[in-house]
């Protein structure tokens, strides 16, 4: 083990992957698994040869799965796709050797799913934990993995001193204006990508309810990606919204109109997210969400399908159901893939057995056991994925 992490460290570290081109850093790390894999499988057979039968299968194990990942990363460098992405955990991540598996050759692009959250990373007034944001930029980076950084000025999942009232609109608006310069500050350079506010419309149209709106009204949105800019010239800085799928719905019509206020006002905003959590009877077709995504992308905006999840909804046996799943994102991929300006495709979550809705709500790529279900192949050959067999 120790052999194969120093190697692992020895290469060169990895050149961010500005957007869809990952050649580079795909290629030097398909040459570096292609030499770990080559120093196992001679040590598997000096140890063979020494009689140290376990030690040897050990290796030869590994050797396997390190010409897999070279397999995978020299397929990456050739292909060029839309990257594939998704949300992962801290705790999963630790924990789950086979997420981590599917992970490394499924996705090309990780999005922390609440480590980059405020109530996490500034937990009291000042007081910034990074630790294990830190460690999963580190890891997907070691991986050649961008980072999909998630999320700076958000309604939920606020720590108890921004929502207890101790602060008075002026102080608030300080508050939020330092906690994205801090945290767009460390990771610069290092998150290409980020969402800046998230979820700042409801369902009707109108502006989302929630303590930033309270205080500084819709301005907010505008200062946080001002201020976020200022932190790191270099991000590429996306508006994300759940339920903007339909490009009449009330709640896209008035998120284009927001981009478009903010793009007229010279805010540096350069794309929007469209979460697409949906389900098999409740989706956009294909043809509606490329009217969506035209929507921004003909505005000079890029977009990212950011979380996408497709619910198993009844009736049906479950093969018809993971059909059904299988168009919607069969769909859903074919709509960001024939749009140059879609930049990446994003699931929420691995697999079933870690998805945020549940392990009944069946709606991600690979199921509890980390098998890969019919929607995978549908998506990444949508994607021009690399095939990791
Ligand atoms: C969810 C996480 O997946 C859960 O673990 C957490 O308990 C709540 O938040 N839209 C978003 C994500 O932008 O941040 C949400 O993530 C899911 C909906």
């Amino acid at each position: 083990m120790a052999l194969v992490f120093a190697l692992l460290l020895a290469g060169p570290p990895a050149a961010h992957a500005a957007s869809r081109d990952a050649g580079p850093c795909a290629g030097q790390a398909a040459a570096r698994h292609g030499h770990i894999a080559a120093v196992l499988d001679r040590r598997a057979g000096a140890r063979r040869t020494r009689g140290q039968l376990g030690d040897a299968r050990a290796d030869r194990r590994r050797s396997r799965w390190h010409a897999r990942l070279a397999r995978y990363y020299g397929e990456q460098a050739l292909l060029r796709p839309v990257p594939r992405g998704t949300a992962i955990t801290y705790r999963t991540l630790r924990r789950s050797r086979a997420l981590r598996r599917s992970f490394l050759t499924g996705f090309e692009q990780l999005t922390p799913e609440n480590e980059m959250k405020m109530e996490r990373l500034q937990p009291a007034p000042g007081v910034f934990r990074f630790a294990e944001a830190d460690r999963m930029v580190r890891f997907a980076r070691r991986y050649c993995k961008r980072v999909r950084g998630h999320t700076l000025v958000y309604g939920r999942q606020l720590p108890r001193w921004a929502t207890d009232g101790r602060f008075g609109p002026e102080q608030l608006g300080f508050e939020m204006e330092w906690h994205v310069r801090t945290v767009m500050s460390r990771y610069a350079g290092r998150v290409a990508e980020w969402d800046v506010v998230n979820e700042a419309i409801g369902p009707d149209g109108s502006y989302a309810r929630n303590v930033w709106f309270d205080a500084l009204g819709k301005r907010y949105v505008e200062r946080a990606f001002r201020a976020a800019h200022d932190a790191d010239p270099s991000a590429r800085l996306f508006y994300n919204d759940n339920g903007i799928e339909l490009p009449d719905h009330p709640h896209t019509v008035a998120v284009r109109a927001m981009v478009a206020r903010l793009r007229r006002r010279g805010v540096p905003i350069h794309g929007v997210g469209i979460q697409n959590h949906v389900s098999t009877a409740h989706h956009a077709s294909e043809a509606q969400l490329a009217r969506t995504i035209r929507g921004f992308t003909s505005m000079g905006l890029n977009v990212a399908i950011t979380e996408m999840d497709v619910k198993l909804d009844p009736p049906g046996t479950r093969a018809r159901r993971l059909e059904r799943q299988r168009l919607v994102y069969r769909a859903a991929a074919r709509a960001c893939a024939r749009n140059p300006r879609c930049s990446s495709f994003s699931t929420w979550g691995v697999g079933d057995g870690v998805s945020w809705l549940g392990p009944m709500a069946g709606g991600l790529l690979f199921d509890r056991g980390y098998r890969r279900k019919p929607a995978y192949s549908a998506v990444s050959r949508s994607l021009g994925s690399p095939a990791a067999p």
